[in-house]
């Protein structure tokens, strides 16, 4: 059987209507597959079901649901809890490039600093912000993070939990974003 009626299998398993378009990713850990749906671009991203547990989709799911309003974060369509092995989700694609030393700039930075902050402001903070997880689009001026399954909850976390999170951070955010007034 050829590789790609293979993988089109394999993306029925989760949902018969998904048609196979790219790979992005395929191991052990996860599936990330590009694919479409009535003439639609999604993102499918599978875990493997590790002793009964789905730690890592639930906590992409829990973010999603949280951000996935916002321009910056996938939206969630569907979550699947079935498949050979492994369950998943759809999200929507986020179309750009991933960020590369070369093309970042200051603008970029500053469109990253504001996305950190939107998360802290729904109780959301990821940790695993790097190069390949940011999708930079220059024709949109876009920066996306669709990668959310290292992300902790504002309440299930202690800062001396990790040295690099601070409570404070998330109280600052909601000041940042005005929902409180009168801050000096
Ligand atoms: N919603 C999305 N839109 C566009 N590209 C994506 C999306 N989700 C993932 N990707 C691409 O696929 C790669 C792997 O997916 P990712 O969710 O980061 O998997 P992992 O958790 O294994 O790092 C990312 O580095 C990114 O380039
Ligand atoms: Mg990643």
């Amino acid at each position: 059987m050829k590789l790609e009626t293979i993988t089109q299998r394999r993306v029925e398993a989760f949902d018969r209507r998904l048609i196979f378009q790219e790979k992005y990713l395929d191991h052990e850990k996860n599936l990330v597959y590009r694919v479409s749906l009535a003439g639609r671009e999604y993102i499918l991203k599978a875990h493997p079901i590790i002793d009964g547990k789905t730690e890592y989709l639930n906590r992409e799911i829990e973010a999603l649901k949280r951000l996935g309003h916002e321009k910056e974060f996938p939206e969630l369509f569907e979550v699947y809890r079935e498949g050979d092995g492994r369950s998943g989700l759809l999200k929507q694609f986020m179309p750009g490039r991933e960020a590369s030393r070369k093309k970042w700039n200051s603008n970029w930075s500053k469109r990253l600093s504001l996305l950190i902050q939107k998360a802290h402001y729904y109780g959301v903070s990821d940790l695993d912000i790097e190069s390949r997880n940011l999708i930079l689009c220059p024709k949109r001026k876009t920066l996306s993070l669709p990668d959310l399954d290292y992300a902790v909850f504002e309440g299930d976390v202690e800062p001396k939990d990790f040295e690099i999170l601070k409570a404070e951070d998330f109280t600052k955010a909601k000041d940042l974003f005005g929902e409180r007034k009168n801050v000096a």
